[in-house]
């Protein structure tokens, strides 16, 4: 049974990104950003049993999307979406011990869609020095810094940013830090748990400016 739940400031739906009940709730946000993470297709993971592009909606609801479908993916993943492709976005990753079919990877591929050109200041690599925390486990969780640059290019304070695979949350917590208000999906009980948990760590161990805590208009029908 799908559910929403709201994180601080924050809103999940624990459930299918394609749902009409999320995909409805998105369009009524004005969100200004999406990131799609979506599963790779390698069966590494129960939750990665298929690579099935369903979200072009993504771009109905936000201006800008930005899509890592793995390097192995990518031409797969250009075929399957009929969203205007603008530009990619390497981010070097040093320290990342992360596989991909080749041995060890060291970038992640953000591909940018939109219908508007989208020529902002921003340079087409960027390196990465995080070192992943051990604390959430999840096999496909992206560097929170590479979130934190994504969403400060692409968006201002107080937007929205929505992501249909929320994984352990590195969107959600990069909105936290950055003043920006997420609206995410995950289809797993325990990375579902692992958000809540990571969102609470965060809000416990952190400076950031607490904010006064403002629900969606909406979420909870
Ligand atoms: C590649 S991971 C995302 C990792 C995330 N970016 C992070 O940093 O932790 C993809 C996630 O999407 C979830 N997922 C797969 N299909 C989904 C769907 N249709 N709706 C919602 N979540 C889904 C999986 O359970 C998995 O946690």
């Amino acid at each position: 049974m799908s559910r929403y739940i709201q994180v601080g400031e924050h809103i999940v739906y624990h459930g299918d990104s394609i749902d009409d009940r999320f995909t409805r709730y998105c369009r009524s946000l004005n969100a200004t950003f999406s990131f799609a993470d979506p599963p790779y297709g390698f069966y590494v993971e129960k939750w990665d049993s298929r690579f099935y592009w369903q979200h072009d909606y993504l771009l109905d609801v936000s201006p800008i999307v930005a899509v890592t479908p793995g390097i192995a993916n990518l031409q797969l993943f250009l075929r399957q979406t009929d969203m205007p492709y603008k530009y990619a976005i390497a981010y070097y990753t040093p320290s990342s011990t992360a596989r991909s079919l080749v041995g060890y990877s060291h970038w992640i591929c953000a591909t940018i869609f939109s219908r508007e050109s989208v020529y902002h200041e921003i340079r087409d690599h960027q390196v990465i020095h995080e070192v992943s925390d051990k604390r959430y486990n999840h096999s496909a969780k992206k560097p929170l810094e590479m979130m934190i640059h994504l969403i400060e290019s692409f968006t201002a304070p107080g937007d929205t940013v929505i992501d249909p695979f929320l994984g352990s949350g590195t969107t959600l917590i990069a909105c936290q830090k950055t003043g920006r208000y997420c609206v995410g999906a995950e289809l797993s009980d325990s990375y579902i748990e692992m958000v809540q948990q990571r969102y609470n760590d965060h809000v416990r161990d952190s400076n950031d400016v607490k904010r006064k805590i403002s629900v969606f208009p909406g979420w909870n029908k």
